[in-house]
């Protein structure tokens, strides 16, 4: 999946427009998009959603309230018969907070009789403390329903008591970068998919393009957006270019011509078994988005 759209689920009308998006996958919001007076009818609302839409449409992810409130339990227990692709946790503070969420889905899942195959994954928004910087090499194993990690720099700003998360130029300061590169780090040693943060700022087309250039030069998988017109310039940067594409061919092309070597020359440039396989994965990738 490489867009994920977050959508108050509140929102009657957001809910109406994120189906026609474009985006990859959906997330159903109980968290931070929606008002502490709001959270039931947005639950009531995420629950009829589910039942209602087209599922040969977008994923369908919920995200739920933190684990140190008292909605989870419920979100969960309102979500799961209605199977979702996924269930977001927010603010992870380590790989126990997955272990925790999996069993009570598992439990669910039991309950409500379904079938192993219709199991929900897990993804993570895992840099929301300063703790849980601490603890991104924790997730390897910590369930196997978990799916993906990504990262947010909004929470983490107001954890550290920050002005600001970006510099003059619109960059993210070190903090920040540091919990992007973390999540990058603890989501490929889990094997599951790292996806980049939210640009908030989303009128700034230039900006988010620059962002998601970076994000899949330095291997994520995926981006999360806000708003329906950040979903076109995530899903073009994020899907394999014919110029990306012809040049992997080229590559594996040149290991095949020189038989069995570790070793090739293309156009001046040493490539070697990690280009290879960089090669390969790309053209898998950008078999499994059209799939
Ligand atoms: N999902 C679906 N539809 C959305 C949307 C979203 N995230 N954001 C905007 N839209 C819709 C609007 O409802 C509007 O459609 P309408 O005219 O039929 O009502 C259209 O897209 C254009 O919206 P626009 O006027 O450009 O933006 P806005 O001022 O209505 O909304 C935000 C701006 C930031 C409030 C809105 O994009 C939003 O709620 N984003 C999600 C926030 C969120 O979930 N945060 C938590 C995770 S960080
Ligand atoms: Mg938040």
């Amino acid at each position: 999946m490489r867009s994920f759209l977050f959508v108050p689920a509140d929102s009657e009308r957001k809910l109406a427009k994120g189906a026609s998006s474009g985006a990859d996958a959906l997330i159903l919001d109980l968290e931070d998009s929606v008002a502490l007076s709001n959270k039931e009818a947005a639950r009531k609302s995420a629950v009829d959603y589910l039942k209602s839409a087209d599922r040969n449409g977008p994923k369908l992810v919920v995200r739920i309230n933190a684990l140190d409130t008292l909605f989870w339990r419920a979100e969960l227990e309102a979500v799961i018969p209605e199977r979702p692709d996924m269930i977001l946790i927010p603010k992870t503070f380590s790989g126990e907070c997955v272990n925790r969420v999996g069993q009570v889905i598992d439990m669910l899942e039991r309950d409500a009789g379904i079938a192993p195959e219709g199991h929900v994954g897990i993804g993570c928004v895992a840099t929301e403390t300063a703790a849980s910087l601490f603890a991104l090499g924790t997730y390897a194993g910590a369930h196997p329903r978990l799916t993906f990690l990504t990262w947010g720099a909004e929470d983490l700003a107001a954890a550290l008591g920050a002005r600001d998360n970006k510099d003059e130029n619109g960059v993210y300061t070190g903090p920040y970068q540091l919990a992007r590169t973390l999540t990058l780090l603890g989501a490929v040693a889990a094997g599951v998919a790292p996806i980049d943060g939210i640009c908030k700022d989303f009128r700034d087309e230039k900006g988010l393009e620059a962002e998601a250039r970076a994000a899949v030069r330095d291997g994520f998988t995926g981006k999360v957006a806000i708003h329906p017109g950040q979903i076109p310039v995530i899903n073009a940067v994020f899907t394999p270019s014919e110029d990306d594409l012809a040049h992997a061919r080229a590559v594996i092309e040149a290991f095949e011509k020189a038989g069995d070597v570790g070793v090739v020359a293309l156009d001046g440039v040493m490539l070697d078994i990690p280009h290879l396989k960089q090669a390969q994965r790309l053209i898998d990738r950008a078999a499994a988005i059209r799939s």
